[in-house]
């Protein structure tokens, strides 16, 4: 028995969290009754797509006495803009931008946004010159960049925003199908999804984010089902149960079920690693920057806000996300190096580093969902570091079973602007991560690690269900405030994801 449990800490995360709504007009930007008219512009503008009137007039006078080029990041403003409708125009740069892919674009985009909103006023209308993309995919990418551009994780700062201090965001990109409910849609999911993650340690503890998944459930009509450490101990969740064994704050596993489908269809399972604050345990982390490893908890939270999406979006599928949440601490009750421990499936892992506790968490997981024999699995973790510097933080590295499904994401990432790279899991992996008293051991070296890792999930996964694995090491958080988006978590995945299950029918 451990010592009485004293709630010390009051804090929690903020119940509702404002939300923007961004808004599409057909109207010529100019003619927008607003407070700020942000004009994106690229430099050395082809023909088409250009705009007319008062801005082509300002765009073409700055141009000419120099102040305005269409440069990356160049921002001018005038005040009160004779014929046009805002109280302030912004000129902002996209610099060249024919040769860029979706990311980039959309982080440019971003940047002006960013930087219209920083004159804290609430309306801001957006204009595109030439910007010779189809305004459907110009809308998206726009819309997910305002909700980046627009978030902040300020409920702990001395004077956080008041609610409803969110501008009302209007782009102006001519008519559009109504891609408008789902950018909406997305973009509370992810402000949802980064609310949770960058949440401290001592606040989302597992059972704090079980918690927050019961509330998502009662909020969209979700199924939510946890399983506490007694219930993980009688069905055997040994994984989950040697890497949370070392905390006070013991684990859980989550499962959240939203059914849109047809009764008998399978599901397709979103499966997340929730490691609340990864120390290493015994094998433990260096001190400096290990505060980052609150973060280690991101592809779990990236389960709720894709299960929230979808909720709000109706999707007609069923989807089970699961969520896999422990703190990994060390302690005299703390898993160690050499222990042997029996999963969910039954196989013993051999635990040569504590630190290595993702995928120990994930093979419960992953067992479990393949025991529902499901349509397809797609498990998000932030599982090596050695992602981190295969990738940097550009990309998240995809791995997987099936050469479809794989090809699905990859194109689906184009469009949502969070990139994938494909790694190998080739068969001589396998033979690295044998272990050599058990079924394998939690890790095979250096050498191709985020590979070997992902080889290591695999060998939980049923070979028949279609199975991707993101490694989302590099790209959950940033460490430091960007022109685009704010400092800390990035709620990578959840745009993808839902992309993604966008297409299924
Ligand atoms: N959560 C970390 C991976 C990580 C490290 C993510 C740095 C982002 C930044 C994971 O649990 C871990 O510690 N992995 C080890 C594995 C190793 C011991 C085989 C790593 O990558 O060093
Ligand atoms: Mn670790
Ligand atoms: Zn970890």
């Amino acid at each position: 028995m451990g010592p009485k449990k004293v709630s010390v800490y009051s804090l929690k995360p903020q119940e509702t969290i404002k939300l923007m709504h961004i808004h599409c007009s057909a109207q010529p930007p100019a003619a927008s009754k607003t407070d700020i008219l942000l004009i994106l512009s690229p430099e050395k503008p082809g023909a088409g797509g250009k705009l007319a009137g008062a801005v082509s007039f300002f765009l073409r006078e700055f141009e000419k006495s120099q102040q305005f080029a269409g440069k990356k990041g160049e921002a001018v403003w005038v005040h009160r803009p004779k014929g046009i409708q805002a109280e302030w125009l912004l000129l902002f740069g996209l610099g060249e931008i024919s040769k860029l892919d979706s990311t980039t674009l959309m982080a440019r985009i971003g940047h002006g946004i960013k930087t219209a909103l920083s004159k804290k006023r609430p309306t801001l209308a957006v204009g595109f010159h030439a910007v010779k993309i189809p305004p459907a995919s110009l809308v998206q990418l726009a819309g997910i960049a305002a909700y980046h551009a627009a978030y902040r994780f300020d409920q702990y700062k001395p004077e956080p925003r008041a609610a409803g201090s969110d501008a009302k965001i209007t782009l102006h990109a001519g008519r559009v199908a109504s891609p408008l409910k789902e950018i909406n849609a997305v973009g509370e999911a992810l402000a949802y999804a980064k609310n949770i993650a960058n949440q401290p340690p001592n606040v989302i503890t597992p059972a704090a984010l079980a918690r927050e998944a019961a509330a998502l459930g009662k909020k969209f009509r979700l199924a939510v089902t946890v399983w506490d450490e007694r219930r993980l101990n009688k069905e055997g969740f040994g994984g989950i149960l040697a890497v949370g064994g070392g905390s006070q704050n013991k684990p859980r596993f989550i499962r959240i079920d939203y059914r849109g489908g047809r009764r008998s269809a399978p599901p397709v399972c979103i499966i997340g690693k929730a490691i609340t604050f990864d120390s290493g345990g015994i094998s433990i982390k260096p001190s400096d920057r290990m505060d980052e490893m609150k973060f280690d908890k991101c592809g779990g939270v990236a389960v709720l806000g894709i299960l929230r999406a979808a909720a709000s979006l109706k999707l007609k599928l069923n989807i089970t996300g699961l969520i896999a949440a422990a703190e990994n601490l060390p302690s005299g009750a703390a898993y160690r190096p050499g222990d042997l421990v029996k999963n969910l499936s039954g196989k013993i892992i051999e635990v040569l580093n504590t630190d290595a506790e993702g995928r120990i968490v994930l093979s419960d997981a992953l067992t479990y969902a393949s025991r529902l024999k499901p349509r397809a699995m797609v498990d998000l973790a932030t599982l090596t570091g050695a992602c981190v510097v295969a990738l940097g933080t550009e990309a998240a590295g995809l791995m997987g079973n099936d050469a479809r499904l794989i090809a699905q994401l990859l194109k689906v990432s184009e469009r949502s602007g969070e990139r994938l790279w494909q790694l190998p899991l080739y068969t001589e992996f396998h033979d690295k991560v044998k272990s050599d008293i058990g079924f394998v051991k939690n890790t095979a070296g250096r050498e191709g690690g985020t590979c070997t890792a992902a080889t290591f999930l695999n060998a939980f996964v049923d070979h028949s269900t279609p199975w991707a694995h993101l490694d989302i090491a590099g790209t959950a958080w940033t460490t430091k405030e960007e022109p685009h988006r704010a400092k800390g978590a990035t709620g990578f995945g959840v745009a993808l994801i839902t992309e993604w299950l966008r297409t299924l029918r």
